[in-house]
This record gives structure tokens, sequence and C-alpha cells, in this order.
């Protein structure tokens, strides 16, 4: 059966179990030329990409041009800060202009939750949602779940505790929706303040390490502790209580390791603060393969998607 192809991708709720699966798997094939000394194919060879990130990023950008340059297409990075968003032209005047130059795919991030899905309104260009406020990180989720299947090809009964800032993290409510999407028990552990109460009823809640630990997850994904989204409203003590009670401390990693679990973050890491330093150089600490796989995720979403008036 042939998948129709999507003019966009801003979440992971809407798409249909063989649409994440058809990504998942033309990942694999994208990462296979990861080892080949020529890393780029034609696939995408006369289309033009542009980079569209109101926030700042690592990962996420530097691996969508880099897929994007794999596939052969054009790449062209918007700055923000030089550009005449500073003069005040909006955001849909901003698309209106550069759509003028006929570029094909549109990758976006911003700062507040629905950008994406306005720009997609109301352009021809496919447009990728690279993280929008607190709503929806899609390939986020799509890479974690793809590094996932590396290590298990079927997810179901798996545990995955995720641990953090669920209020605030896009992160978090993309990947929590695809691992359950696939089969796995999701439970999450925070600070009550940044666990929702009326949201994932799907959700095992856990307010203790010790009781998290207790329910032998396979996986522990620790969310980043997002400062620029706190505000000036503390929702827990100092950064030093956080990492007592919900960080990967010595002795909490002595436990981990010992149990053989999975740890996986999607960065940028707090060290101190998530984590100590020796989690970044442990067997099973998957943040690298994270990173490595967002441009094989990316391959695969640049290649699916299509724009609205394309002829091929
Ligand atoms: N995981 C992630 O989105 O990282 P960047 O902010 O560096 O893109």
């Amino acid at each position: 059966m042939s998948i129709p192809r999507r003019k966009d991708l801003l979440s992971i709720a809407p798409l249909a179990d063989e649409e994440i699966e058809l990504v998942l798997s033309n990942a694999a094939q994208f990462k296979a030329l990861f080892r080949r000394r020529v890393k780029k194919v034609p696939t995408l060879r006369g289309r033009h990409v542009l980079t569209l990130f109101y926030e700042p990023s690592t990962r996420t950008l530097s691996s969508f041009e880099i897929a994007a340059s794999r596939l052969s297409a054009d790449v062209t990075h918007f700055s923000v800060s030089t550009s005449s968003v500073v003069k005040g032209e909006s955001i849909l005047d901003t698309v209106e202009t550069l759509e003028s130059m006929q570029v094909d795919c549109i990758i976006v991030r911003h700062s507040a939750s629905g950008v994406a899905s306005l720009i997609a309104r109301h352009s021809r260009a496919s447009v990728i949602n690279a993280g929008d406020g607190w709503h929806a990180h899609p390939t986020q989720a799509l890479l974690d779940a793809f590094t996932l299947r590396e290590i298990w090809p079927d997810l179901s009964g798996r545990r995955i505790l995720i641990v953090g800032d669920l209020l605030h993290s896009r992160v978090a409510r993309s990947t929590s929706t695809i691992f359950h999407r696939l089969g796995a028990e999701v439970a999450v552990l925070g600070p009550g303040t940044l666990i929702p109460d009326t949201r994932w009823d799907w959700l095992r809640k856990f307010r203790t390490f010790d009781e998290a630990l207790h329910w032998q997850p396979d996986v522990i994904y620790l969310l980043r502790i997002q400062n620029e989204r706190l505000g000036d409203d503390p929702f827990f003590p100092s950064l030093g209580e956080y990492h007592r009670h919900y960080g990967v401390t010595d002795e909490r990693f002595a436990r981990i390791a010992g149990e053989g679990l999975y740890l996986m973050h999607p960065g940028p890491v707090n060290r101190g603060v998530e984590l100590v330093d020796a989690v970044m150089s442990y067997d099973r600490c998957l943040i690298n393969q994270q990173v490595e796989n967002g441009i094989a995720i990316r391959m695969a979403c640049l290649h699916w998607l299509q724009p609205a008036t394309s002829s091929s």
C-alpha cells in the first residue's frame, strides 16, 4: 500500500501508524549511507530548504541542514537576528517574502506554540515544526523512537521513565506520545509543580526517584530544565534541590548502571542538574546516538513531505 505524502509535519498526534513506520523505516535506509565514503544522494536535487529559527538550536538546526545537504537539496539559513524581523516585520509577512523566492520546505522553530501551524496554513511550501513553544517537537520524538527501535525492534511492554519538567516540555509531549503509540509503558517523575495533573491520563506518575526505579524502567529519559521558559516564578527551590530529588546523582547513577538501564536526553544537558558528568561516558547513555539518528530521521522527513504545488 502506498502512503500519500504529507505537505507538513507539525506534531506526532495526527500521524497514522503507517506514516510513523514509513519514516522510521526510511530513516534506517538513509542511516546506512552514513558509513559510505560518499554520504550524499541526489534525492532532493533541485529542491530548496529554508531554516527559519527564531530560537537557538545546535542539534536540530545543524542536523536539518546536514540532512538536506546529504539529499542534495539547496539549503538557506534565514538569520532572524540580522533580518527585517528586527525592524518589526511579522512572521506571515516574512514567510510570504521568503515564499516568493520559491522555497520548497520551511523548517521553523519558534518560542510560541502554534507558529508552525500558522505558517503551514499560509504557505505553499512544506513546513516542518522544529519545536514550537511548549507544544511539539515531532522530529525529536521520531529520532528518539528510532534510537530505541535500534535496541528493541518492538517497544511493546518496554518501560520508559521521563524525568523533569513536563509542563514546559515540547519534547515530552511529542516523545511520550510516540513511545505510547509504539506500545511502550510511559511514566513520569518530576516536581509536582511541573507535572500537569489534567494532561496525559495514560501516563503513570511518580513523585520520588526511588518509587520510579522500583517500577523497573528499561530507559530513563531526562528532560532539560529550560531556564528560558521558567520565568521569575520558582517551580522548585533551587537547581541543587532539583538535582538531589530528580537528577541522576552519583549514587543513583551507580544503581542505574548496575541495573544496565539506558539513559536518554534530548540535549543540551545541564551538567550537575539533570545528570552528573560520569553519565556522558556511560556505554548505555544514548545521547550521541540520538544526535546521529537525528540526521537520518530528518532526511526521511524531508524526503517524505511534498510542497502543495510540487510536480514530482
Ligand atoms: N534537542 C534539541 O532540540 O536540541 P537543540 O535545541 O540543540 O536543537
